[in-house]
């Protein structure tokens, strides 16, 4: 017997009815796999409806693959897949995604694991962050920014819904060469390529130059995402070493001589992890040395709005004459890293061909948000913000490297000043000849940090710590350094009681 119980009155039209029921009737079990519907006709004629109305619905049903239906037969039920519920964490399919990954992609994924792993999580009550270089929230004018996406789409309407051009918003791009005028560099808006933040731009340049075995020249320390990208895209690194007034120039002297690199990248302003800033004269060289043997120079400008030092040394691309740098900059660390937006400022025909590259994996950048901060900047909300963020991370810094000079004794660590910018580079003294695992003792003692290893390809730093304050009011700060020194003079103590009763 087939009792499909319909409701005349409700809103819900009758042959919809007629799918729902039967199929809960299928999906509870009480009609099982071959058994057989009644004809169009005789359900038309025991509903009392037309019969045009069930033939609606078993043509449904059997397009959602729950009847099968033959010419002279009646339909029958069919074998259908179940939709498979919300898979749990452990639902795993019967493909070895390891082994399907290609071998430098299982590089980056395991790189992307250790450092998960290392990371000690950061929650309201979790260990002070001093590890990300984020942003503070708390510093951001919201409301500004929100009116000024509704502005925005308001301007331009439906424009903002469509796909952009690969190489950017126009108007952002005549806003960003203003920009970096202001900074020293002579940049026109063609010279400008708006990118998803300056890792996006790095990747992009790598992917333009990369070949199996070709040379890049980096830091050492240098930012951690760079080198697994590196090896992703077949690179071999070579590390030259930080001094204190920047990348060793002789060293890179010495590689240009022996070596053709395709690329030197570098961050001369406020390096990340040390902090650093080289000078004119080094900048000068750097250029000189480059330009001489033809390899272009990646500059990383990524805190270039951060010298609220006032000490100012204008970027490499200031001084460009041969052309050969390629500039990324950033919004994610002046304003906020959740926009994805940054730039490449470079020739021309760089540009273009980079905007050919980003095109053929993701179109365009996103044509709304890249709007949204156009009208920010263009009202002049964005100098407001630099403005804001100067004055206090003017505060900031002077308070953490006061505070640094007040509780840390020189036998405990050492540091450099930096100019302006986020981070401290804290090189640790041990006490006697184990040297802690830094990460773990400052997260006991609610700090999370960076360890210096994570910025090298070949490891072995153990003596430095990244500190950032990016996130941290004054008194956030206050604290996180009361408990630094808390856990150094911890294993000093222990140090100088150990050899006093040795
Ligand atoms: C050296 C360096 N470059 C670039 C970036 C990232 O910037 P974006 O968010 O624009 O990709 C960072 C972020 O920490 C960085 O440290």
């Amino acid at each position: 017997v087939f009792i499909l119980d319909l409701d005349d009155k409700s809103p819900t039209p009758l042959y919809r009815q007629i799918i729902d029921r039967i199929r809960r009737l299928i999906e509870s079990g009480t009609l099982r796999v071959g058994e057989r519907l009644p004809s169009t006709r005789r359900l038309a004629e025991q509903l009392g409806h037309h019969r045009s109305t069930v033939s609606t619905a078993y043509q449904e049903l059997w397009s959602l693959g729950y009847i099968e239906m033959r010419p002279g037969s009646r339909p029958c039920v069919r074998a259908r897949l179940s939709i498979i519920p919300a898979g749990g964490h452990e639902a795993r399919g019967i493909l070895d995604w390891e082994r399907l990954s290609s071998g430098p992609a299982r590089g980056i994924f395991a790189d992307y694991r250790r450092f998960g792993l290392e990371t000690a999580p950061i929650g309201a009550s979790g260990p002070i962050d001093m590890a990300s270089l984020d942003i503070d929230g708390r510093l951001l004018p919201l409301d500004q920014y929100r009116a000024c996406l509704n502005r925005a789409l308001r301007t331009y309407g439906t424009d903002l819904l469509a796909y952009g051009a690969p190489h950017g918003f126009r108007p952002l791009r005549e806003y960003i060469a203003g920009r970096m005028n202001a900074h020293g560099v002579a940049a026109t808006a063609d010279e400008i390529l708006i990118t998803n933040g300056a890792t996006h731009g790095i990747d992009l340049i790598l992917r333009l130059i990369a070949a199996p075995g070709r040379i890049v020249v980096v830091e050492s320390p240098t930012y951690r995402q760079v080198l697994p990208l590196l090896h992703f895209h077949g690179f071999r690194e070579i590390e030259v070493p930080m001094r204190a007034g920047g990348m060793d120039l002789d060293v890179l002297a010495a590689v240009l001589k022996n070596q053709q690199p395709a690329l030197v990248y570098t961050m001369p302003t406020f390096h990340n992890p040390t902090g650093i800033s080289t000078g004119q004269a080094h900048r000068e060289r750097l250029l000189s040395l480059c330009g001489r043997a033809r390899v272009p120079i990646l500059e990383d400008g990524f805190e270039e709005e951060m010298k609220y030092f006032g000490k100012i040394v204008m970027p490499l691309k200031s001084m460009d004459r041969d052309r050969i740098v390629i500039y990324a900059g950033t919004f994610s660390k002046v304003f906020c890293p959740g926009l994805r937006l940054g730039w490449i400022t470079a020739d021309r025909d760089c540009v273009d061909r980079l905007a050919a590259l980003r095109r053929s994996s993701e179109l365009s950048p996103n044509l709304i948000l890249q709007a949204g901060l156009y009208e920010f900047c263009r009202r002049g909300y964005y100098d407001l913000h630099v403005q804001r963020m100067h004055r206090n991370f003017r505060k900031r810094m002077t308070t953490t490297l006061r505070l640094l000079k007040r509780t840390i004794p020189p036998a405990w660590a050492e540091w450099r000043e930096p100019n302006g910018g986020y981070l401290v580079w804290l090189k640790l003294k041990p006490a006697g000849g184990r040297v802690p695992d830094w990460a773990r003792l400052f997260t006991e003692h609610g700090v999370a940090i960076v360890p210096g290893r994570h910025f090298y390809r070949s490891g072995g730093d153990y003596s430095h710590i990244r500190l950032s304050i990016s996130t941290l009011d004054e008194d956030e700060i206050a604290e996180a350094i009361r408990r630094i020194a808390k856990a150094l003079s911890g294993i000093h103590r222990r140090k100088s009681h150990a050899r006093r009763f040795s």
